[in-house]
């Protein structure tokens, strides 16, 4: 397994137009989203891609840290400048993208844990981080950070050995980490692209949700907490949850956490 990403296998294998047409590579970073944010600030064109071997101080939802060794997985983010109705969606392809480019090279069938993990059973493989700055309506740019964890030995990081797997533990062989890396962004610009021409991009990805008639329990990062049968999901990835008493209610994806709550 090479230990650095070989950028000219990866613009061999893009069909792309614009994403990662422009590349920002890194040895070492704290966190791709951080070098993503200022060179988006300083003009970084549509589609730029920020990647990283490592990440020294990676990050999750919620707060949450994003384990990120060397040489082994994906860590990328993406600059994106979309409109304000567009921006509400990129939480939705994101991981729907990530889905169909795992299949498509591995034969794997990852699923879509609520709001927009990417799983192989119950067990993750890839988290997106969506991150945004408006000037009042207006998108200055977006941010889409996805790590995909391809070649981990999940097993030898404690804090997520059981609940994260990779591909290659899901295989049994090793991955390319350029193949998996093209797809995504093949996949990504062309739900992109139908998404700028005001397509419904939504269905594919309910199609792929898991958490649909599951008990759950979905804690906002304020601490309110809702609970019930997730019965159906929004175009714009809300999700809808019967309640006990029969009541429903939306809940919007964002800073949310869901578990299963087992019955
Ligand atoms: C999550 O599931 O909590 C989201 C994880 C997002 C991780 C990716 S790795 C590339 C980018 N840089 C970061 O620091 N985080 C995102």
């Amino acid at each position: 397994m090479s230990e650095r990403l070989d950028l000219d296998r990866l613009q061999s294998l893009l069909r792309t137009e614009f994403a990662g047409r422009s590349v920002s590579y890194h040895q070492s970073v704290t966190s791709t989203m951080e070098v993503a944010k200022r060179e988006a600030e300083a003009g970084a064109p549509e589609g730029t891609l920020v990647i990283a071997e490592e990440q020294t101080a990676g990050r999750g939802r919620m707060g949450r840290s994003w384990v990120s060794p060397p040489g082994v997985n994906l860590y990328v983010t993406v600059v994106l400048r979309p409109t304000l109705e567009q921006l509400r969606y990129l939480a939705v392809i994101a991981p729907l993208a990530v889905c169909q480019a795992v299949e498509e090279t591995t034969g794997l069938l990852p699923r879509i844990k609520w709001p927009n993990d990417v799983a192989i059973g119950d067990k993750k493989v890839c988290g997106i981080l969506v991150q945004s700055e408006l000037a009042g309506d207006e998108v200055q740019f977006a941010l889409a950070g996805i790590g995909i964890n391809v070649n981990l030995d999940a097993s030898a990081h404690e804090e997520i050995a059981q609940i994260a797997t990779s591909l290659r533990a899901e295989l049994g062989r090793e991955v390319s980490r350029e193949e998996v890396l093209a797809a995504t962004l093949n996949h990504f610009e062309t739900l992109y692209q139908a998404l700028r021409r005001g397509e419904v991009v939504s269905m594919a990805w309910k199609h792929r949700l898991d958490t649909l008639g599951k008990h759950v329990r979905v804690e906002s990062a304020g601490g309110a907490v809702e609970q019930g049968v997730a019965v159906d999901a929004d175009s714009d990835g809300s999700l809808i949850l019967r309640r006990d008493d029969g009541s429903h209610v939306r809940i919007e994806a964002g800073e949310v956490t869901l578990r299963e709550a087992g019955r």
